[in-house]
This record gives C-alpha cells, structure tokens and sequence, in this order.
C-alpha cells in the first residue's frame, strides 16, 4: 500500500475543493491510501512517512500562503537530507484570482531543496473553480498514486 498525502490551505474554499479532487483521483487507485490534511496539522512525520505528496495553495500577494510556508519552515531543516525525504515525489496545486505563478514557483525552488521530485505539471485555477479544474485535479491526483504505486519515480 502506498500512502499519498495532500495537504493544503484554503479560506474560501476553493483549494479545498481542488485538494478532494486530488485526494478522489488519489483514492481511485488500487494500492493508494490517501491522506488529506489541512497543512496547518501536518508535520515533519506526515512528509518523511508519505509515498508522494500534493500541495495545494491558494496565491496570496504574489506568493503560497502564509500557512503552507510555516509547513516549509517547520520542516525544511529536520527533512533535509533524510533518505526518506530525498527525491520523494510531489506535486502542486494552485488557486488565485488571477495569476498563480509566484506561488508554483515559491513551491518548486522550495521543494529543490529537500530535495523532492516535481512528478507532473502543476494545475493551477484562476476565478471561480469549474468542471475541467476539478477534472485536471482528479487526474494530478490518480497520477501521482498510480506512478508511486508501480514504483515508477
Ligand atoms: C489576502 C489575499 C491575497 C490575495 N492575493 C492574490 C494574488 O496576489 N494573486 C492572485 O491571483 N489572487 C490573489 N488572491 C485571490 C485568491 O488567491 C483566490 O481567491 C483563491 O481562490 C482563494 O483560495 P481559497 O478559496 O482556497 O481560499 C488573494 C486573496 C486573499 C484573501
């Protein structure tokens, strides 16, 4: 069985519904267990413990939330340079108003540092969150559950 942890932060709601898109996508797996968690109550043993990993943020002032950054903070020292953490898959989901990228690229030179493995393009909502979002983040999530569990990355 292979665990894939989500985490993520979201006020409006928005990224929460992006991130049970992923985890749906995730749990459609045979051999996935999924874990979905407000970044806020994961720590250093959800990451070292996790098959593969999404993160989901929505953008604020340019850049990932406050939230999902103190995760970084909390656990870049500790996870860095653990076997267990290095190359670990991972990939990222967005939601802003209008832009996102500040926010993809805080999470990627961030994760270089683990170092994790981007696994697959990050899907990223601007405005309202529709169908084809919802479907794109289904299929980021059944993505990285299928690639960790036949033990591709
Ligand atoms: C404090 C704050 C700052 C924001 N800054 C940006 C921004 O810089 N760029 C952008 O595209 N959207 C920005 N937004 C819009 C949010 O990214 C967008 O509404 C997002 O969907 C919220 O996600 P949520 O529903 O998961 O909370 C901001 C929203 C808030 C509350």
């Amino acid at each position: 069985m292979v665990r894939i942890l989500i985490i993520y932060h979201s006020q409006s709601g928005h990224t929460r519904a992006m991130a049970e898109a992923v985890a749906a996508g995730a749990g459609a797996v045979e051999g996935a267990a999924v874990d979905l968690k407000q970044v806020g109550d994961a720590g250093l043993e959800d990451l070292l413990t996790c098959d593969g990993l999404a993160v989901g943020s929505p953008e604020y002032f340019g850049y990932m939330a406050g939230q999902v950054k103190d995760f970084f903070d909390r656990t870049y020292e500790p996870a860095r340079g653990r076997k267990e953490i290095f190359k670990k898959p991972y990939v990222v989901f967005v939601s802003a108003g209008n832009d996102g990228r500040g926010t993809v690229q805080g999470i990627e030179r961030i994760a270089l540092g683990y170092p994790l493995k981007k696994v697959y393009e990050p899907v990223v909502a601007r405005g309202e969150i529709d169908e084809d979002i919802l479907s794109r983040c289904r299929e980021l999530g059944q993505t990285l559950a299928a690639g960790c569990e036949a033990g591709i990355y």
